[in-house]
Formats: structure tokens, C-alpha cells, sequence
């Protein structure tokens, strides 16, 4: 690729452009407002460096009826550090909307931290077609706005579960380079060249109002010679450089493709795929795992099994970091919560940050209120799991034989 030439001025119209862009997208979908606390205070408390520990951005959506299994996947993957945006869309109602805004901001532990956000205007998203790659994108730009300091862009959806407690993730994430992605790829696409990319669909969640299925059309189109697709698992956890590039590097490239996938059915399988692999400067930042566990059904259907108490064990000896799917209040959770989370539900228990004693003016605080312990990380067993999968994944004859293979 040759460098990128323009003059500065061209260069300071193409940024005031995206500015504009972006600030419209922020001011069109308002935030509600969550917390009440003294930010700045918190942020002094933060300690942000190469060798601290890493902080996480989470964009969990979800659509009607999930508003509970929502709430509790936050409570599972909270941790003061972290940023959190959440996103039901227009596939749900107001008031299950309002109830979801309301539990998280009765939580004090939310209020102290102000670092969860909910997305208060809904809109139509259909899972299967290009509005949910929409939806990721403007996920990811509210949250590189909103906050400046994150590393990692994590996407879950509210029917997935941690299997590891943030403390495990932070713990485990310090001492990666802070520009890898992990994104399940191949650009193996068998019979899935013909029907996902040579097929042309319309994804009407693109422009109404209530989330309606997808059209498909009776054309098709030659496969692109341009770029090389790829395609793997629309779960993801993007680096903080490759997801400004995204939203708004200069590359036109993003857009472009952005563009193309408007007519591609599952195109959170194959969108950031492709982007990252056929992008010469974040190919080399790629490693082929999206760290979740997922049972199939034999033949494999389009989605995942819902898990049950048989999947226990495969979902341990996966070493994933998080699971899906699973339906709400499954008594997996709870097995979950118990065996892998330290998690009790009386006591909150949600991390070392959470743990000892805290007092104020001689009065015993909840000490899940103090920022005293925000930077303290203690690693369960489950840590070692989640490290040794990661440590064979970077190894290098495994990275080269398994990054963007054309
Ligand atoms: C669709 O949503 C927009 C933005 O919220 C609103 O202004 C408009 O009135 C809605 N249209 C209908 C038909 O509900
Ligand atoms: C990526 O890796 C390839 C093969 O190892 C190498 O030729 C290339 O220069 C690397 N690209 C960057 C941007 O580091
Ligand atoms: C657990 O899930 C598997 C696979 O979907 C299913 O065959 C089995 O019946 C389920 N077991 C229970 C106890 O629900």
C-alpha cells in the first residue's frame, strides 16, 4: 500500500468532517445519564500506564425480553476499571427500556463508578443482517468518545456469561501487547461464498423504525476481486488503535467495505474479518480466537446450542474466557457464579476491589463504594486457564500459521 498523501488542509476538513459526523451520531442517540458521583475522583484513583493493568470497554446488546439476563451479565463483568455501554433495541418496549435504565441506576456501586451507560434511544437491529454490524459501530464510537482511556472493545450480547471474573481478565490481559485483536477468521469460505456474499439481501432495520426481516433479491453479484473475504465468529475483542480505525481512520477502506457488507446476510461474521486481514498494518495484530465457548448441534444449525449443567465441564476445559447461550436464570449460572466467579449473590462478591474493609470518619463503608482498591487484582484458578489458552495462542508458530491466511 502506498502512504497516504494529502495536504493539511484537506487533512483538517477530512477530520472537522468526521467530528461533525460523530458528534451528530452522539447528540441523535442520547445517553442516559447513570451516575452522580465525583468523576474526577475516581479517575485520580485509576492508575493508567504500560504496566498497569488494562481497562475494558463492554458493548452488551440485547433485544425484547432480555433486559434481565442483561442486567445480571453486567453484574458478572463488572469492575470499576471497566467502561460499560448497553443498547436494548427497538425489538423491545419502553418499558422494559425504562426498567433496565432504572435497575442500573439503583445500584450504588454504578452511581459511585459513572461507568456504565445505557443507550436511551432504541433502534431496529436484526442480528442476522448488516444493522447489527451498524449497531457495533456506533457501540464502539459512543465509547471511544465517552471515555479516553481504554484498551480493549469487548462485544457481548445479553445471552452470554463470563467464565472468568474480570479480575482473571485483567489479570491475564496485562501483559499482552495492547494492540492485539482476538477475531476468529478464515477465508475458507466454502459454500458460504455463494450463499452470504454472492446473494444480494436489504436489511430494512437499516431505515424503519420497527425491527422487520430481511428482504433478499433474486440478483447476485460477483464475488469481490478487490479485497479477500473472511468470515469466522461475529464475536470479538478488538485492540483501541484497530477500532479507531474503524470509526475514523483516515482509510477509506472501512467505509468502503462498510458499504459493500450493507447487502450481506450474517455480516458480523465477515465485516471486521475482512477488514482487519486485508488491512496491512493490523493483519499482523491478529489472533484466530474469539475466547468464547459455543456448543453445535450436530449437523450445526445457524446458532449455537443453549447451554445447559451438561456443558460444564467442555465449557472448563475450553479455557474460554466467556460463554453463550444461555437462557435466562439457567442453573448453569448459578453453577457458574459459585464454581467460577467466587460469586455470592448476598454479598455482592465481585472482586478483590470489593473485598476487606473500608472506613470513613471511623464508619464502616461498603468498601465496594471506596475507589481505595480499584487497581488491585487477585486471580482466581480460572486465571490459569484463561492464561495458558492465551499463552499457546500468541506462541509464535501458532500466530504464524493462523493469522489472515489468504
Ligand atoms: C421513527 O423514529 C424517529 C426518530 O425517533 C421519529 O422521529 C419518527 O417519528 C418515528 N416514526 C414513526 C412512524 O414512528
Ligand atoms: C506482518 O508480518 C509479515 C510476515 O511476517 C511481514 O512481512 C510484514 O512486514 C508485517 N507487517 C507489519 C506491518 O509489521
Ligand atoms: C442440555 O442440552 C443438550 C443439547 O442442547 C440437550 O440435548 C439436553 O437435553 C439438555 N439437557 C437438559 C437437562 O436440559
Amino acid at each position: 500500500m502506498k502512504p497516504l498523501k494529502f495536504s493539511p488542509s484537506i487533512g483538517i476538513s477530512v477530520f472537522f468532517a468526521s467530528a461533525l459526523i460523530l458528534g451528530a451520531l452522539y447528540c441523535y442517540f442520547l445517553l442516559e445519564e447513570v451516575g452522580t458521583a465525583d468523576e474526577e475522583l475516581v479517575a485520580a484513583h485509576l492508575s493508567k500506564g504500560p504496566d498497569d493493568f488494562p481497562i475494558f470497554a463492554y458493548w452488551i446488546s440485547g433485544t425484547g425480553g432480555e433486559g434481565r439476563k442483561m442486567l445480571r451479565l453486567l453484574k458478572a463483568v463488572y469492575h470499576p476499571r471497566n467502561r460499560y455501554l448497553l443498547h436494548l433495541d427497538a425489538g423491545c418496549s419502553y418499558v422494559e427500556r425504562s426498567n433496565l435504565l432504572h435497575s442500573v441506576r439503583s445500584e450504588r456501586v454504578f452511581r459511585t463508578f459513572r461507568n456504565v451507560e445505557v443507550v436511551g434511544q432504541s433502534y431496529a437491529v436484526d442480528r442476522a443482517g448488516p444493522s447489527a454490524v451498524a449497531a457495533t459501530l456506533h457501540g464502539a464510537a459512543v465509547l471511544l468518545r465517552l471515555y479516553t482511556d481504554w484498551d480493549w472493545f469487548i462485544t457481548l450480547s445479553a445471552s452470554d456469561y463470563p467464565l472468568v471474573t474480570q479480575d482473571d481478565l485483567l489479570h491475564v490481559f496485562t501483559s499482552l501487547p495492547r494492540n492485539l485483536n482476538f477475531i476468529d477468521h478464515t477465508s475458507d469460505l466454502g459454500w458460504k461464498e455463494y450463499e452470504r456474499f454472492d446473494k444480494i439481501i436489504v436489511d430494512p432495520n437499516l431505515y424503519m423504525n420497527k425491527t422487520e426481516d430481511l428482504v433478499s433479491s433474486t440478483g447476485v453479484r460477483k464475488t469481490p476481486d478487490a479485497f479477500k473475504l473472511f468470515i469466522g465468529s461475529p464475536w470479538v475483542i478488538l485492540s483501541r488503535p484497530f477500532v479507531e480505525h474503524c470509526v475514523h481512520g483516515s482509510d477509506n477502506f472501512p467505509r468502503k467495505l462498510l458499504l459493500y457488507f450493507a447487502n450481506v446476510v450474517f455480516s458480523t461474521e465477515s465485516y471486521f474479518q475482512t477488514l482487519i486481514c486485508n488491512s496491512p498494518d493490523f493483519r499482523n495484530t491478529t489472533i484466530n480466537n474469539d475466547l468464547r465457548y459455543f456448543a453445535w448441534d450436530d449437523p450445526p444449525g445457524l446458532e449455537p446450542l443453549f447451554l445447559n449443567k451438561t456443558h460444564f465441564k467442555a465449557m472448563i476445559k475450553s479455557r474460554a474466557a466467556f460463554a453463550r447461550k444461555f437462557v435466562e436464570d439457567d442453573p448453569l449460572l448459578n453453577k457458574v457464579d459459585e464454581k467460577l466467579l467466587g460469586y455470592t449473590p448476598s454479598e455482592g462478591g465481585f472482586g478483590q476491589w470489593c473485598s476487606g474493609h473500608s472506613t470513613m470518619n471511623n464508619v464502616e463503608e461498603d468498601p465496594c463504594l471506596s475507589s481505595d482498591n480499584i487497581n488491585l487484582v487477585r486471580p482466581s484458578t480460572s486465571a490459569m486457564r484463561l492464561k495458558s489458552l492465551v499463552t499457546e495462542l500468541i506462541s509464535l508458530e501458532r500466530l504464524n500459521s493462523n493469522q489472515c491466511k489468504f
